[in-house]
């Protein structure tokens, strides 16, 4: 289903033309579709239908309310990183009992948050922090649901794809010590084992990675619970890529299918934490050319969005597509799509071939995932606005930052 379709030559987002968001919120700003968000999610959960499971979007990859209460309205759970992402995730309507909370640095202070929000599990991530959970869990009185991020070291020699589950990453515990970690929370009484969680890397294109750290994570599993640990839960973590341009991710239903076969008869409850494949392709950035600046070796299309709005191409190189808002009949000829900032990395797309002229609407594409929620305030440049489109609806889900917001929390020294 693509509900970015182009009627009359206007591109249009669901039921909505483009240059009428523009007009009415003005550029650069984010533009998200509902039905899209919606038929990502539900892709998931039609997949795992028949099996116990939990989606829980991993929300740094958007954690804007507006998407969160959509996804948490069709049943979604949440990955945190972070006592932030928490109280975002509670103040758009989340279920605590729905939460998982990862990542390598979590503070005293957020692992408290947390349990007194009364979270579905702690994604542990090494020997410290688990030591940690439980002195502090028994200050609460509480004991605190934990899973041990494994780190399956998959060999990047077979699977040449931008790794998070190798031996020299900062992520998860180490196979050899996981057995021994578990044994040490299992006779914890401020501790609760509740599963066991893997997150390999992001964008992956192929599903023989995801397959081979299920292989090797369900050994364990199976090692567990022959010493009786036995866990209520499978994290298999995010990662599955998206279509930017040319890559052919597998569909959601075969990721799935392959990740269950693994698992068999196994009574485990499956969680997941995509991020991408639920918002990636579900919005784009909308943006105008203010400039057209030809050259004798490179002609730039000078846009109102910047590195500041979308960091993935500075930071990754990474492609996105560029679609002229209305078509013109000129001939194209090729730019570098630029933002306005003073980097020389400050661009959204070099060497593309388009029709363009001053004032023109561009859309980036596939900039729903780790676009704003990635964004700065860069050069003193406001956050850009967001609009979320239901069939024939626009809604401004986050107001263009003011100038005076971008110096709030500051003072000057006194006199
Ligand atoms: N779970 C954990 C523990 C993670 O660290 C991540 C992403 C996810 C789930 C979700 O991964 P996804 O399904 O979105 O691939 N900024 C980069 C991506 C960084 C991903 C970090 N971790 C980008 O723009 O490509």
């Amino acid at each position: 289903m693509s509900v970015f379709t182009r009627r009359d030559g206007i591109l249009h987002v669901e039921s909505v033309a483009l240059p009428a968001i523009a007009a009415r919120f003005g550029t650069p700003c984010f533009v998200y579709s509902r039905a899209a968000l919606e038929a990502a999610y539900r892709a998931f959960d039609e997949a795992l239908a028949g099996r116990d499971h939990l989606i829980c979007y991993a929300m740094k990859a958007n954690s804007s309310l507006a998407i969160l209460d959509v996804l948490a309205q069709l049943g979604s759970g949440f990955d945190i990183v972070s006592g932030g992402e928490l109280a975002r995730a509670l103040a758009a309507g989340a279920d605590p009992g729905k939460i998982v909370f990862s990542g390598i640095g979590k503070t005293e202070f957020e692992i408290r948050t947390a349990l007194e929000a009364g979270i579905l599990c702690f994604n542990v991530e090494s020997a410290a922090e688990l030591a940690r959970i439980a002195r502090l869990a028994a200050d609460l009185k509480k004991r605190a649901p934990v899973s041990l991020r494994v780190n399956p070291d998959v060999d990047p020699m077979t699977h040449p794809y931008i790794s998070t589950g190798l031996k020299e990453n900062k992520f998860g515990v180490a196979y050899e010590d996981a057995l021994r970690l578990y044994r040490d929370a299992a006779a914890s009484p401020h501790l609760d084992v509740a599963g066991l969680d893997f997150h390999i890397g992001s964008q992956l294109t192929d599903v023989a990675p995801f397959v081979d750290a299920f292989d090797r994570v369900l050994d364990l599993v199976d090692t567990l619970a022959r010493e009786g640990i036995r866990l209520r839960h499978l994290d298999i973590g995010g990662g599955l890529g998206i279509r930017y341009r040319a890559e052919q991710p597998p569909e959601v239903a075969d990721y799935v299918r392959a990740m269950l076969a693994q698992l068999g008869d196994r009574p485990h409850k499956v969680l997941l934490e995509p991020g991408r494949a639920l918002v990636g392709n579900a919005g784009l950035l909308l943006t105008r050319v203010e400039y057209l600046k030809p050259g004798a070796h490179r002609n730039f299309a000078i846009v109102d969005a910047a590195m500041n709005d979308l960091m993935r191409p500075a930071l990754y190189d990474a492609w996105h597509d560029i679609a002229p808002v209305v078509q013109r009949s000129s001939a194209k000829q090729r730019y570098d799509v630029v933002g306005p900032v003073c980097e020389s990395g400050d661009f959204i797309g070099r060497s593309r071939d388009l029709a363009v002229a001053e004032g023109d609407l561009l859309a980036v594409m596939s900039a729903g995932a780790y676009g704003m929620s990635m964004s700065s305030n860069y050069n003193a440049r406001p956050r850009a606005a967001e609009i979320l489109v239901d069939g024939g609806a626009m809604h401004q889900i986050r107001a263009r930052e003011s100038l005076e917001s971008l110096y709030a929390g500051e003072r000057r020294l006194p006199r």
